[in-house]
């Protein structure tokens, strides 16, 4: 392997993404960048604030479409991140015009204490089609926000305090979303974090620390772990979790069912996670829908239509009690434009099937993505369901030992083939396309990681 290169072999720099410093992103900048685009990489780095996993940027784009971004130079990759907002593909035309609909009303942002008929409309749908009793609705402008929300809901209608949720997690950037969040990059240096945050392992039934391959025993595992904080640490108000973890596992049904039956017994309640996953990502509409309702539904990213920043929760209507207190308060919380932007992207993923879509092209893509793992040995693992897929690269199938090098190769180099995706872990390619992503695509998608990653298997690194 390439010894100049300065990736750690460690994950935990790189858990939520790629890492950009390292000896291949330089060489991607010098071998692709125009000197227009270089320009504006520099004014960019020398007028934000330095943050990992943002900056330094890796291109400077000009626009995006369905499931492309296009670069200034107009050279398009087929994008599998989308940072979560792409599910109607980037820049829809009818969410455009719904939009533009709604700006040519004068019924934009609007004042606290009053609403209007988009933003109910948008509480009514979500109502309609979030699973079981869902049904009460709150807004709010972003992600992080809505998982403050929920936890705020949970500790005033349980009484409780603590939580419990997943160590390597991310629920966001704010105080509580970055306490009950599992990533050290967001917490080191930050002294005491919300009181009572404690963390499990999410179920993995590929990487475990006992070598457990049993579904059965990997479950049993954890939930003896959550038993266990439960009775000793009595007042947990919430297990907070994505229902499908970010890199992606999925975990049994089975599991998702005793979490809940736990939470019950100790008066907690379940949050969702589905800033990422709801909205069609896994072929249900609700990533939920493949385990249990939770009561407290958190979503975002692509609820905004891919447009404008929107987040929300969706509970039950037995937690709507708490007219004494504030849960939220955000200014934009009955925003028009925001809500008719949702209601676009509901609309066109109904119309379009694009959750079967998401079903239909995801269940083609594991199965090719399983084939390409029969013929490469750096491929350890495929997981995922519907359009959230994960590949594990490692360097040996004995140790499971992670191959955080060659994955950053096979990065750079898919991107010179026209494909951008985000690494998690180091060494897990995820793949979260647009829902508009069609069969053929998709098999463009795999033959470029079938020849990226047969290239560095022969040695010819990036
Ligand atoms: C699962 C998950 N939860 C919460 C968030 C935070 O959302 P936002 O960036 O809108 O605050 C993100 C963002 O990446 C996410 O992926």
């Amino acid at each position: 392997m390439n010894s100049q290169n300065t990736i750690k072999s460690s994950r935990f720099g790189s858990e939520q993404g790629d890492v950009n410093t390292t000896r291949n992103r330089q060489k991607y900048w010098e071998k692709n960048l125009s000197e227009n685009a270089k320009s504006i990489c520099t004014r960019d780095n020398k007028y934000f604030l330095h943050q990992n996993l943002s900056t330094p940027v890796m291109n400077v784009l000009s626009k995006a479409h369905g499931i492309y971004i296009e670069d200034i130079e107009g050279k398009k990759y087929m994008d599998m991140h989308g940072n979560g907002v792409h599910n109607a593909g980037f820049n829809n035309p009818q969410i455009i015009q719904a939009v533009k609909d709604q700006l040519d009303t004068q019924m934009t942002f609007c004042p606290r204490r009053y609403t209007n008929s988009k933003a109910v409309d948008l509480a009514q749908k979500l109502a309609e089609i979030t699973p079981g009793d869902l049904c009460k609705s709150l807004f709010c402008p972003g992600g992080s926000e809505a998982i403050e929300m929920a936890i705020t809901l949970a500790k005033q209608v349980t009484g409780h305090f603590k939580t419990i949720s997943f160590w390597d997690s991310f629920h966001g950037a704010g105080f509580a979303a970055a306490s009950v969040g599992g990533e050290e990059l967001f917490k080191g240096g930050m002294g005491p974090m919300m009181p009572g945050a404690m963390h499990v392992e999410f179920p993995n039934y590929y990487r475990n620390p006992w070598g457990f391959c049993n579904q059965d025993e990997v479950d049993n595992e954890y939930l003896r772990q959550i038993k266990t904080i439960l009775e000793r640490e009595p007042g947990v108000a919430a297990i907070i979790g994505e229902p499908i973890s970010a890199t992606p596992v999925v975990p049994s049904k089975n599991y998702w069912e005793r979490v809940k039956d736990l939470c019950e017994k100790y008066g907690a309640l379940v949050i969702f996670d589905e800033i990422i996953e709801g909205f069609g990502r896994t072929g249900k509409m609700f990533a939920s829908e493949h385990f249990i309702t939770p009561d407290v539904l958190v979503l975002g990213k692509s609820m905004g239509g891919g447009l404008l920043p929107f987040a929300g929760i969706v509970t039950k209507q037995r937690y709507d009690n708490l007219e004494h207190r504030s849960i939220g308060h955000y200014t934009h919380e009955k925003n028009a434009l925001c809500s008719a932007a949702a209601l676009a992207e509901i609309e066109y993923i109904e119309k379009n099937n694009l959750v079967e879509n998401a079903a239909r092209v995801g269940a083609h893509a594991l199965s090719r993505l399983n084939e390409l793992k029969e013929k490469h040995p750096l491929i350890g693992n495929i997981a995922g369901v519907g359009l959230h897929l994960g590949i594990d690269l490692i360097k040996d199938p004995g140790t499971k030992e992670r191959a955080v090098e060659e994955a950053d190769c096979i990065m750079y180099k898919a991107m010179e083939r026209g494909l951008a995706f985000k690494t998690i872990e180091g060494n897990i390619i995820t793949l979260r396309p647009a829902l508009t992503i069609t069969m053929e695509e998709m098999d463009q998608v795999v033959d470029i990681l079938d020849e990226t990653i047969g290239e560095v298997e022969n040695s010819q690194f990036y």
